[in-house]
């Protein structure tokens, strides 16, 4: 099988490197990529938002599977021109993409399907925006309704920083607070049949203790020791088949991976959001533990073929990723540093931990890799359990230089302490 895979984070070099281990992909192409994705997969220079030039590309490689990494494209329609000219692809079409695209359209399918999810309005007047503000209280939910690459969620005390997010958005959703623990539990769904895959937690404040900013994710791991065994089965039946099901019946299936992030709150799990694509950084660690051939699960999942195969085989032991970040991320981060380091994990700690790149590229003229963006890479590890795998990602980190670069030192830190 032929796969391309578009986009060029740390989590299309985790879906690379898991094909590049498949026996059944006989070439795997990536575009744009990055510097490390580069060592798995031929890459291609392409606009990812243009949907003519990347079904153009997939048609010129006679791709078998076109896999759309990030939410940009998906919003853009580019598994649309990617289906249209008869090319499976994992990834759901635009309309259906906007279960991500909009906070305000995902509300809506949630109480169209009565699954639990915090209590919102949907504002477009400074008066809404009181007025909810009013009724909630602190602290304070305030979203931008659009896409805004994880910056579009404030969460305050401050009714002024509250109000003053809100006014900067065309359209906010204002919503209760959730208090408790967060999950990522995706799915593998073709529009009828929904695949749970195993649960993840990220962290995504910038610093430790959950310190900072939010920021995309700055680790995860998996499983979730502290989490109730039949929470995947609980979620498959009041979130994920609710989900696909009313989109299904709205004429706008979605096929592809659907991402829920959840509160597990004193009342029972809530939906904080949805994505339509694979979660950065929890991807990571969640393919590190899938033993199950990723292409055929994704082809399967494109090609309507879902009910038919066997269920997903998975590793008993943990995996952690660490996001190495670059100077001032998430604000304005530099690029452009040097990057060194990855030759010596690569040779002391392959293979129970390795790099998964994000924001890298090779400086033509030096040859050296260098930073190329906020989160720069994510070093994942495995391990037969929590503290094995944490201890392993770390020691991988701690040979990595990155000037100014920052990275949690917490991550499953709890969780792997019980
Ligand atoms: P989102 O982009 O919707 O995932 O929001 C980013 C982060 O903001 C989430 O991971 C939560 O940590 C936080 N957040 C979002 N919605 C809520 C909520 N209703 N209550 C508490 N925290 C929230
Ligand atoms: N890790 C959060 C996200 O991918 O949206």
């Amino acid at each position: 099988m032929k796969v391309l895979v578009i986009g060029g984070g740390a989590r299309e070099h985790a879906l690379c490197r898991s094909l590049s281990l498949d026996p059944d992909v006989t070439e795997l192409h990536c575009a744009p990529g990055n510097a490390g994705i580069a060592e798995v997969a031929r890459l291609h220079p392409v606009d990812i938002l243009d949907g003519a030039a990347v079904a153009d590309l997939a048609a010129g490689l006679a791709a078998d599977l076109v896999v759309v990494g990030p939410e940009a494209p998906l919003v853009a329609g580019v598994a649309d021109a990617v289906r249209d000219r008869g090319i499976p692809v994992f990834g759901p079409s635009a309309e259906a993409a906007v279960l991500e695209g909009s906070k305000a359209f995902a509300k809506d399918v949630m109480a169209a399907a009565g699954v639990p999810t915090a209590r919102s309005y949907v504002c477009a007047t400074p008066e809404e925006i009181d007025e909810a503000l009013d009724a909630f209280g602190a602290p304070y939910v305030v979203k931008d309704d659009g896409l805004a690459a994880g910056k579009g969620v404030v969460v305050t005390g401050d009714v002024d920083a509250a109000r003053a997010h809100a006014l900067g958005c065309d359209q906010v959703v204002i919503e209760e607070f959730l208090d408790g623990p967060e999950v990522s539990l995706f799915a593998i769904t073709d529009g009828e049949t929904v695949v749970p895959l195993q649960p993840a937690q990220d962290f995504k404040r910038a610093h430790d203790a959950d310190e900072g900013p939010n920021t995309g994710g700055m680790g995860a791991y998996s499983p979730l020791p502290w989490a109730d065994p039949r929470l995947v089965e609980e979620v498959l039946e009041t979130v994920l088949q609710p989900t696909v099901d009313e989109l299904r019946r709205r004429g706008t299936p979605f096929s592809g991976l659907l991402y829920a992030g959840l509160a597990i709150t004193s009342r029972g799990v809530r939906v904080i959001e949805f994505n339509a694509r694979f979660g950065d950084p929890e991807t990571q660690v969640v393919l590190a533990r899938l033993k199950t051939p990723l292409a055929g699960v994704l082809l399967a999942a494109a090609t309507g073929d879902l009910a038919a195969q066997p269920p997903l085989r998975w590793s008993d032991g943990a995996a952690v990723t660490v996001v190495v970040a670059s100077h001032n991320y998430p604000d304005t981060p530099r690029t452009g540093d040097p990057i060194s380091g990855l030759d010596e994990v690569a040779e002391a700690d392959a293979p129970t931990a390795y790099v998964l790149h994000a924001g890298t590229r090779r400086d033509p003229d030096s040859g050296q890799v260098v930073s190329a963006g906020g989160r720069v890479l994510s070093v994942t590890a495995t391990g037969p359990d929590l503290s094995t795998a944490r201890d392993r990602a770390y020691r991988a980190v701690s040979r990595i230089s990155l000037p100014g670069s920052h990275h949690r030192t917490d991550i499953a830190a709890k969780a792997a302490s019980g």
